[in-house]
């Protein structure tokens, strides 16, 4: 009975120090990395890394593309490290655009809260799949294609995407060709644009070259 109990104990607590690692929240401090950040110390872990406040509130929209991308990646959202998740947050006033982008390190899934979104994405094959979502809606864009999303009508529009890395990566096509130093020439050599829309563009984005 007394050998029983022993390894019983023994087996318990065993188990305790062979406990899986339940989370590792972001030392931001630390080097960023492709597998994530450093952890924080266990000891310092509270619940409000678990917790991320920074997406309820809508953000402002009066620019170039009448809308606002509002992350909530592992920089922002410290808990997200090594979880393999994160979100966003997509205002649109009427009209606003969400420019063809692409996230390079993650799957999206777009929940749409209000309004009306025209979203779509082009494969790799070159087609088109696109559907106006309403409240409550659902669209998924696959890794790495280019994407959009429009508030179609005279309503603003609210969704939340939610993604497969806590990295998911942001290129916008428009601002990688027009508000960068990507000269002139070689927009107009390597997209087929008349020059003076290329120019135009670098303009209003604010690219140099
Ligand atoms: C952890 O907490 C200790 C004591 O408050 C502090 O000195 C230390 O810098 C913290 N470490 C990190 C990585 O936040
Ligand atoms: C929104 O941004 C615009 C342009 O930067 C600014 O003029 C305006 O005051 C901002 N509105 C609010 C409510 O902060
Ligand atoms: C663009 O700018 C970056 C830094 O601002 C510089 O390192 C890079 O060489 C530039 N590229 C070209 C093609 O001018």
């Amino acid at each position: 009975m007394f050998l029983h109990i022993v390894f019983l104990l023994s087996l318990l607590s065993s188990t305790s120090h062979a406990t899986v690692q339940d989370f590792c929240v972001a030392d931001l401090k630390g080097a960023d990395t492709p597998s994530g950040y450093p952890c924080k110390p266990p000891a310092n872990v509270t619940s409000d890394d678990f917790v991320y406040t920074g997406l309820a509130e809508a953000a402002n929209v009066t620019n170039i593309i009448n809308a606002a991308v509002t992350p909530a990646f592992v920089a922002q959202f410290p808990g997200l490290n090594g979880l393999d998740l994160s979100a966003a947050r997509l205002d649109l006033g009427p009209g606003g655009v969400i420019p063809l982008h692409t996230h390079p390190g993650a799957n999206e899934l777009l929940i749409v809260l209000q309004g009306h979104i025209l979203a779509g994405f082009i494969s790799s094959g070159n087609i088109v799949y696109q559907k106006v979502l309403k409240k409550g809606e659902l669209m998924v864009f696959p890794q790495g294609l280019l994407h959009f999303q429009i508030a179609v009508g005279k309503r603003k529009a609210l969704a939340f995407p939610v993604f497969s890395s806590a990295f998911p990566g942001l290129q916008i096509l428009d601002f990688a060709l027009f508000a960068s130093n990507f000269s002139t020439p070689l927009v107009t050599q390597t997209t087929f644009l008349d020059p003076a829309i290329v120019k135009k563009l670098k303009g209003v984005l604010g690219g140099s070259g």
